[in-house]
């Protein structure tokens, strides 16, 4: 979320950030300031810290304008931040997925989560805990074995009639692109070379590897990666 966003949903959603137990700050500023002010006021904000991004600040959507359109999302500031550090040093869960500034490959291993916190709640508890029980198409492993008995797994990038090309990791935790001749492969199921896995290449932390308000912490930082 740019700093831009944050304080724009800081002013219109005053529930959804709080520093301390209860809010102090008011609902309702979106009724009272127009959609314009609502940004002049983010601009200015942001630049007594830095200089403001205006183009987060022309990209900031309207404010529903009206008190409806909380949808319940209440987040904490210290749940939030906590869930950001067990996220990058205590789970190393970027060891996989991209997140924050955008950039080429990001989603190579794993997908972005980027946009993710748009999922809610149930749907982000349910991919840490269980991440086999839906897994995203792109990302499913496969599994292929060579005529000389080594067997290969991997993302499946690409296949033709001739090759196979898969991303796989090495025992240090490298990735490489594999490439596989067809013709060197040995049928593995019914016509085809290559073994669809049911598991995720997610691990599934139980809950004694990650307590439920560590899951819940985690799942309140992935709730702010809304774009
Ligand atoms: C070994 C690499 C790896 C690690 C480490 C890992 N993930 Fe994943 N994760 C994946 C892959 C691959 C997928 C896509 C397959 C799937 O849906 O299960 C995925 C899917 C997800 C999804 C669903 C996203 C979507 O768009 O479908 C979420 C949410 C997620 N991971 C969160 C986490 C969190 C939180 C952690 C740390 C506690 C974590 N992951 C650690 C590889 C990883």
């Amino acid at each position: 979320m740019s700093a831009e966003q944050y304080l724009w949903e800081s002013i219109v959603f005053p529930d959804r950030f709080k520093a301390v137990e209860d809010g102090q700050m008011p609902n309702g500023y979106d009724a009272i300031l127009s959609n314009r002010e609502l940004k002049d006021l983010v601009a200015y904000l942001s630049s007594l810290g830095s200089s403001p991004n205006f183009r987060n600040v022309i990209g900031l959507a309207d404010a529903p304008q009206t008190r409806q359109a909380t949808d319940g999302l209440t987040l904490k500031l210290t749940n939030i931040e906590n869930g950001r550090q067990l996220f990058t040093e205590t789970f190393q869960c970027q060891s996989c997925h991209g997140w924050g500034e955008h950039f080429a490959g990001q989603d190579l291993a794993a997908p972005s989560l980027n946009g993710v916190g748009l999922m809610g709640r149930d749907w982000l508890t349910t991919s840490i805990r269980d991440p086999s029980k839906q897994i995203a198409k792109k990302y499913r492993s496969v599994q292929c074995l060579t005529e000389d008995g080594d067997t290969h797994v991997g993302r499946l990038l690409s296949q033709d009639d001739a090759r196979i090309e898969l991303l796989s990791q090495d025992a240090s935790g490298k990735y490489h692109i594999r490439k596989l001749k067809r013709d060197e492969l040995v049928e593995i199921r019914d016509g085809s070379e290559v073994l669809i896995r049911d598991t995720s290449p997610m691990p599934a932390w139980t809950s004694q590897q990650m307590s439920d308000s560590q899951l819940d912490d985690i799942v309140s930082f992935l709730l702010t990666l809304r774009d």
